[in-house]
């Protein structure tokens, strides 16, 4: 299991970049920054994360040894919050590929991994995790986000959600290091795989039609056209009607 060590905080710019500096000064494994909001929450491709007072807001610390492909880490993230929302609230969520936590077409939670190499190999790894739980986003200015309460009409225990996820994270890790192959238990929490999509490549052309036909060992999105997408060249999928 991951020993978690927990740094409490209230209102911070960003926990990802202060788990970055713990990383960076030799902080161990399972360190974790909470944060009760953040002013400059880091969302993926340099989008910012709305971090009012309600949601969960946490980044912790992986130092993956003896891990195969430690760049999956952001997958097997996503699979822990969909399990840890589960446990903790009842709500049902899947995962838009790669790594976005929904639920009825609008976002839940997002996930950031972030790695450090050595010698060509990832020895460090921070991990970003937001939720929105007691935040109600319906009405918020972020398009097309969702959030527990919204969905549930209640408020929850932020803190037993961050647990109920840290442990699915914990045991999930723990197949993993013991040499588990987590992609099939990923892919079957992915609900992208027969929808049509709207896709935006990184490289600036112009979103393109497509349909999801599957996912690769490697966790790269089969398109009809024979392509496979990484999640590195999208700027942004959507799923169309
Ligand atoms: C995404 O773009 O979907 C990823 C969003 C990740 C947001 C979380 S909130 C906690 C952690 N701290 C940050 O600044 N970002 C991540």
């Amino acid at each position: 299991m991951v020993t978690w060590t927990f740094i409490e905080l209230e209102y911070v710019g960003s926990t990802q970049s202060i788990a970055k500096s713990y990383a960076s000064m030799g902080a161990p494994e399972g360190t974790t920054i909470v944060a009760k909001s953040q002013s400059s929450g880091e969302g993926r491709l340099g989008r910012e994360w709305s971090s009012p007072p309600g949601g969960l807001y946490m980044s912790f610390i992986l130092r993956p040894e003896k891990i195969s492909r430690p760049e999956l880490a952001s997958l097997i993230s996503a699979l822990a919050v969909v399990q840890g929302v589960k446990s903790s609230t009842g709500l049902k969520s899947r995962i838009r590929w790669p790594n976005d936590v929904m639920v009825e077409n609008k976002k839940l939670a997002g996930i950031i991994a972030e790695g450090h190499s050595y010698r060509g190999e990832i020895t460090q790894l921070v991990v970003g995790i937001g939720v929105n739980c007691n935040n109600r986003m319906k009405s918020s200015k972020v398009d097309d986000a969702t959030s527990l309460v919204d969905q549930l009409g209640k408020n929850f225990e932020v803190s037993e959600i961050k647990n109920s996820i840290l442990d699915s994270f914990s045991s999930l890790y723990l197949r993993w290091r013991a040499g588990d192959d987590m992609m099939p238990l990923w892919k079957a929490h992915v609900g992208t795989i027969g929808k049509k999509l709207s896709v935006k490549p990184k490289t600036g052309e112009t979103a393109f039609p497509s349909r999801a036909v599957g996912v690769d060992a490697d966790g790269g999105l089969k398109l009809d056209n024979g392509e496979t997408l990484r999640p590195e060249d999208v700027e942004w999928i959507r799923e169309t009607p």
